[in-house]
């Protein structure tokens, strides 16, 4: 199905950073699947990354036309100068995926102010600040779709990290609010929510070891793949979901649906405080 023909779609976060899964010559994250997914359904895709090979290389890859941008989500204005060059390419902007994001590892007591100001600065600046700049001509046209890529971890507590778990939910937030918001002016905006992902940055995160034990906790006795993440984010973006707005997609295999939850490792213990704050 070719469901995104003649439109433009704008990946943020769109490489790929970490190992390949065995016998894969690309490694596959969930920015640069959903890319491929986009440009298979017909998109035409512009892939933003800080790091402009790994956007290079998921464009190589496209199914048609694309182009690869350099961006730093952490940055505003080099957030609002890659949409401008989004938009440039076919003077329209139809899709806006947020995908980019930063995890912590901090609980309470170890949380530091410049792990927090830089999670809340590409989880959640970020992806407002680029909402931001592609709304306004998507208003103009009385048409757009933002999919936002969240974690569990912003509705329930993965109970590792304090920053990633609270920007994950403000993300949720700045979604339902371009929702609600701008839904009479023809924008949609929704979120996966994602469980495991066998993705590279859980590779690059955890080893290339472990899938086993992350996916027997699931209801469905496995981690997901980037490829099941990028078919859901390829439904939310397009007319199929055309009354679908506001809305959190769970992509985790049954998670978060079970009770009582099924038993997860234990966290690490709590670092000694750094700063003199906290207890013992
Ligand atoms: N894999 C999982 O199990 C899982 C689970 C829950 C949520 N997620 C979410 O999935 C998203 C990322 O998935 P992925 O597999 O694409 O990750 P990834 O780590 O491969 O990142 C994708 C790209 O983002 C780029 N990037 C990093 N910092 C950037 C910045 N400041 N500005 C621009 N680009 C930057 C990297 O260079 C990389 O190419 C995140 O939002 C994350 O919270 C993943």
């Amino acid at each position: 199905m070719r469901r995104l023909e003649g439109r433009v779609a704008y990946v943020l976060g769109g490489g790929s950073d970490g190992p390949a899964r065995p016998g894969e010559p690309l490694a596959m994250g969930n920015g640069r699947a959903i890319a491929l997914r986009l440009a298979a359904e017909g998109a035409c895709v512009v892939v933003g990354d800080k790091v402009l090979d790994r956007a290079r290389l998921t464009v190589e890859h496209l199914d048609g036309e694309g182009l690869a941008v350099e961006v730093d989500a952490a940055d505003p204005e080099s957030c609002r100068a890659a949409v401008e060059r989004a938009r440039g390419l076919r003077g329209r902007l139809d899709v806006v995926v947020c995908n980019v994001g930063v995890s912590g590892r901090e609980p309470l007591r170890a949380q530091s102010l410049d792990d927090w100001e830089f999670a809340d600065a590409v989880n959640v600046r970020g992806h407002w600040v680029t909402a931001q700049a592609a709304l306004e001509p998507m208003l103009q046209r009385g048409s757009g779709s933002f999919v936002f890529v969240g974690s569990t971890a912003g509705v329930r507590s993965s109970r590792r990290s304090l920053s990633y778990e609270a920007t994950k939910a403000a993300q949720l937030a700045v979604m339902r609010h371009v929702a609600v918001r701008y839904a009479a002016r023809g924008i949609r905006s929704n979120a996966v929510v994602l469980g495991n992902i066998d993705s590279a940055l859980v590779r690059r995160e955890f080893g290339s070891g472990g899938g086993d034990a992350r996916g027997a906790i699931v209801p469905m006795r496995r981690e997901g793949r980037p490829e099941e993440v990028a078919a859901a984010v390829a439904f939310l973006a397009g007319d199929d979901a055309s009354y679908v707005t506001g809305h959190s997609l769970v992509v985790d295999g049954g998670v978060s649906a079970a009770w009582p939850s099924p038993p997860a490792p234990a966290p690490a213990p709590d670092p000694v405080p750094q700063r003199g704050e906290g207890t013992s």
